[in-house]
Parts: C-alpha cells; structure tokens; sequence
C-alpha cells in the first residue's frame, strides 16, 4: 500500500470535476453526449506533453489490436481512450484517486468506448490481477508519487506476460539540488519520490525488467515551453488546466525551470520481462 494514499489522492482531487470538464466542452462548441478521444485529447492526457508524449510512447511500443493494455495511474483515462480508439486495443485503468476514476468511465461512456476500456480504482502497489495478464503496461508521470518503486516494478513484471512490455514517462533527479514545488505530481516534496537516472535503472531491472530504450525529453520540454504561447483561448478553451486546474501553469512552469536548472529530468523508458 503506498505510504501516505490520502495526501495523494487528495492532491488530485479538485470536486465537481467532471462538471467542469464538460461546461468547457460545451463552451467550446461540443456535443458533450457524443465524444471522441480527439475531442477530449487537449484535456485528458494528464501528462508532460499531452497526447504528443502518449503518441511518442505507442509509436515506441507499436501496439497491436489484441494487445490487453495496463494503464497505471490512468487519471481521467485519456490515453486509454486514444490506445482504444487508434489500435483497437482493450485496456484497463487503475487509479488512485476516486474523482478520476468516476470521470474516466463518464468520459470513455460518452466516447461509446466502455466495451473496450475498464476503469476501477486501485494502489499499484497491489495490483488486483492475475499474474501474466497484460501484455504491455502504460505508466505516465506516475512514478514520482510512489516510494516503495520495488514494490511498484515488482507488481508490473509480475502482471506482465513473458516478453511483455512496460513503457513509462517519469520525472528522475537531474544533478543540481532539489526541484522547486509546486509540481505537477505534488506541492511539497511530502508525496515526490525521486530517484537519480542510475537508481531509477537499477530499480527497474532489479525487479524483472530489461530496459531496452533510456530516451531524454527534457530538452523537449523546454523548447516547447519557450515557444510562444498559443493565442489565448476564448471562454472555454480546452486544455490541461481544466482537468487540473488554474493553477496548473504556475506547477508547469516550476516543471519547466527545474529542467532548465537541471534539478530534473523527463525520460521516456521501455522495458521488457525477462
Ligand atoms: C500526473 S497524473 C497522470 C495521470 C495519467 N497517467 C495521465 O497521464 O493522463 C498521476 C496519477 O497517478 C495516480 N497515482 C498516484 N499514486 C498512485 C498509486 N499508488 N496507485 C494508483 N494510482 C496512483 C494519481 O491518482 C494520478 O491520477
């Protein structure tokens, strides 16, 4: 059981959730009964680089339309949405948190995708499947909230069949000092657990694992920060901060300093049971 459940799953619990997600769906011009993974796209990858990153990971892993997806720490369960929708794939979302579990299965109902996509709510650390059930498990900015990552990798190569694949996006310690908070994962360094590249690697292997792609994001990140910004968006424009809320650019730009002052890195891994 993770350390201090509560204080996470109280970090990404805003209330009223999915009323505001579809007020600005509707507000944007959208049928709110009748959804698609693209329309929902700018909102619902909870992630560094949104459905880009997503997109960067498949192409990686190259998904196949009989592929059982694990999604850990699936938040509102966009790229579940999208792997369903583009692949064929089945896949199935743990989460934490309450809010996020409830608001994944509204969404994925009105995309008419909840044949092919399950949620239910969970600690990654104890994973309620069989062992050899998936065949690749999707991991994004998950990491960081999980102490115990034996426990965590240990569960992955346990629910992964022979040869199956883990592809993550997680945070690691960059070489200078500590990160400034608030982040994305968290607003005090309470609930961010951060492990040096070399630890984070050693982690993962030691528990099962083969890393077969170690690929650097961060200047990604920055340069797509530096860009100017997308013209302000009308009243109901959609985007990250509506799922996570309006402070949601201070933490991205705490995110993108802390790359740029190397305090931390963005990585991009893929890994395989031995
Ligand atoms: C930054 S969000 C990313 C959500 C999703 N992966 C995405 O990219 O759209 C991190 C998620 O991890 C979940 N989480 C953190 N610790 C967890 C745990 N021990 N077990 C399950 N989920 C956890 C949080 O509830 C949150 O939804």
């Amino acid at each position: 059981m993770t350390d201090n459940p509560n204080s996470v799953e109280r970090h990404y619990t805003q209330g009223g959730l999915l009323a505001r997600i579809l007020s600005a769906l509707t507000e944007a011009g959208h049928d709110t009964d009748r959804l698609t993974a693209d329309v929902l796209a700018p909102l619902d990858h909870l992630h560094t680089g949104g459905s880009g990153s997503t997109m960067a990971q498949a192409d990686a892993i190259g998904f196949m339309g009989d592929d059982h997806v694990l999604d850990l720490g699936c938040g509102i369960g966009g790229p579940a949405r999208y792997l369903a929708a583009t692949y064929g794939c089945r896949v199935t979302g743990i989460d934490l948190t309450a809010e996020f579990i409830d608001v994944a299965k509204e969404l994925t109902s009105r995309c008419g995708l909840a044949d092919s996509v399950t949620f239910r709510r969970g600690d990654v650390l104890d994973l309620p499947f069989g062992d050899d059930a998936f065949d690749v498990v999707l991991s994004q900015n998950l990491s960081m909230n999980i102490a115990d990552k034996d426990t965590m990798y240990g569960e992955i190569t346990r629910v992964l069949k022979p040869r199956g694949k883990l592809t993550s996006l997680d945070y690691v310690q960059g070489t200078v000092g500590k990160p400034h908070y608030p982040t994305g994962w968290a607003d005090t360094a309470d609930i961010s657990h951060l492990l040096p590249p070399d630890d984070m690697r050693e982690v993962i292997e030691r528990n099962g694992l083969r890393i077969i792609e170690w690929v650097e994001r961060s200047d990604m990140v920055v340069a797509a920060a530096a860009k100017p910004p997308a013209p302000q968006g009308k009243p109901g424009s959609l985007g990250l901060h509506v799922a996570l809320g309006d402070d949601y650019p201070v933490r991205q730009r705490n995110v993108v300093r802390n790359l740029s002052e190397n305090r931390l890195r963005y990585i991009m891994i893929v890994a395989e049971r031995c």
